[in-house]
């Protein structure tokens, strides 16, 4: 299919290039035991302290080691009044004991015990971290979403943190965390580093590679319809991102393309201009956008294959009536 268009689908923006029908994976190792572990602080245990250490350590502390973050507010079992819960949740690709070591040394003020810690295979530890660890491993082969909820509404957006945020910022993040209900709104912070910046930004169209600490993901769901709820929602993860502006990445303020965010901007039902999608484009591939576009200009230059933020091609005096985006 030739270099470029190769480079592009992997993960140059879904829909934007064709359709596969096959592809091989080329697997790496890991080893027949991994351990997880998943603890969780409240404010009344420190969660505000660890949370700010954790940005220090969560994209170097072992290249075998992922210590990610869960964020919400609960009620607290102490006093009964709202706090905030940080679960530290993890996949150490090794032994317990090689695991305690590490946290000892990069990161005790966690207090990371033994008992907290559970060894099992990789393929145990995928239902373990999709919170369906009583299960057996046939349910990987069932095609039915294993939901509680038949449905529920979600939006979600996303950052990059280039550097630690005070805590007087995780604070405000509290704070933000308090207005929506329990259970309702969520951030994860997923570290960075490691594999992830092993690579150079224009290896793959993903370009969020060095120098990133951690990726933020805010989220808040809900099940009842209607545009009440939705407003007051959307409204809220509105306000948060833009509380957020002095934390996170600028010029351009990154995106991760997989939490597709309407917010910033889509395509004409017609033509769209380079510059026009380069307000989601540059934030989502970077630099590699340029080359995404020239790609797609070669390949799909009538703009077959488009949705609201898929990439443009250059001349698009082709697409004057294109049809509405299917949704
Ligand atoms: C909380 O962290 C402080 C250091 O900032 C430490 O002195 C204190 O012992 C910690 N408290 C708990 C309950 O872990
Ligand atoms: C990570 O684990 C592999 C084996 O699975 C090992 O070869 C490598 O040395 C480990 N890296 C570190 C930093 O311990
Ligand atoms: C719980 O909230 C009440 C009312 O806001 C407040 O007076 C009380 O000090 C709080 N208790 C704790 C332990 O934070
Ligand atoms: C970790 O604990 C938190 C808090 O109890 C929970 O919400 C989350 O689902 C747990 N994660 C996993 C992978 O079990």
């Amino acid at each position: 299919m030739g270099e470029d268009l190769f480079w592009a689908i992997r993960g140059g923006g879904g829909t934007s290039f064709g359709i596969l029908l096959a592809f091989k994976l080329e697997l790496i190792t890991v080893p027949e035991t991994v351990t997880v572990f998943n603890v969780s602080k409240t404010l009344d245990e420190n969660a505000t302290h660890l949370v700010h250490r954790w940005q220090y350590i969560a994209d170097k502390i072992d290249e075998n080691l992922t210590l990610k973050l869960l964020l919400k507010s609960i009620r607290s079992r102490m006093h009964g009044n709202m706090t905030v819960q940080a679960s530290f949740t993890s996949l150490y690709l090794g032994r317990v004991h090689e695991l305690l070591l590490i946290m000892e040394e990069k990161f005790p003020e966690l207090g990371l015990i033994e008992q907290d810690c559970t060894e099992m295979s990789w393929i145990e530890s995928i239902l373990y971290f999709a919170g369906l660890k009583d299960e057996s491993l046939d349910i990987l082969l069932s095609r039915s979403p294993a939901g509680v909820f038949d449905r529920i509404y979600f939006k979600a957006k996303s950052d990059y943190a280039r550097q630690s945020i005070p805590v007087s910022g995780l604070i405000g993040i509290w704070r933000f965390l308090h207005e929506e209900a329990e259970n309702i709104a969520e951030l994860q912070f997923s570290p960075y580093g490691g594999a992830m910046s092993s690579y150079s930004e224009s290896e793959t169209p993903f370009a969020h590679r060095a120098g990133n600490i951690f990726m933020i993901q805010y989220a808040v769901a809900w099940t009842r319809p209607g545009n009440g709820e939705l407003k007051s929602h959307v409204n809220w993860i509105r306000r948060l991102y833009n509380y957020m502006t002095p934390y996170v990445s600028k010029n351009p303020r990154a995106v991760y393309f997989n939490y597709r965010d309407l917010d910033l901007e889509m395509n004409n039902q017609g033509n769209t201009s380079y510059a026009q999608a380069s307000v989601w484009g540059l934030k989502y591939f970077g630099n590699n956008f340029n080359r995404l576009v020239r790609v797609k200009t070669k390949v799909d230059p009538s703009n077959f294959f488009r949705n609201e933020q898929s990439i443009p091609p250059l001349s698009s005096w082709y697409n004057k009536d294109i049809r509405r985006w299917s949704s």
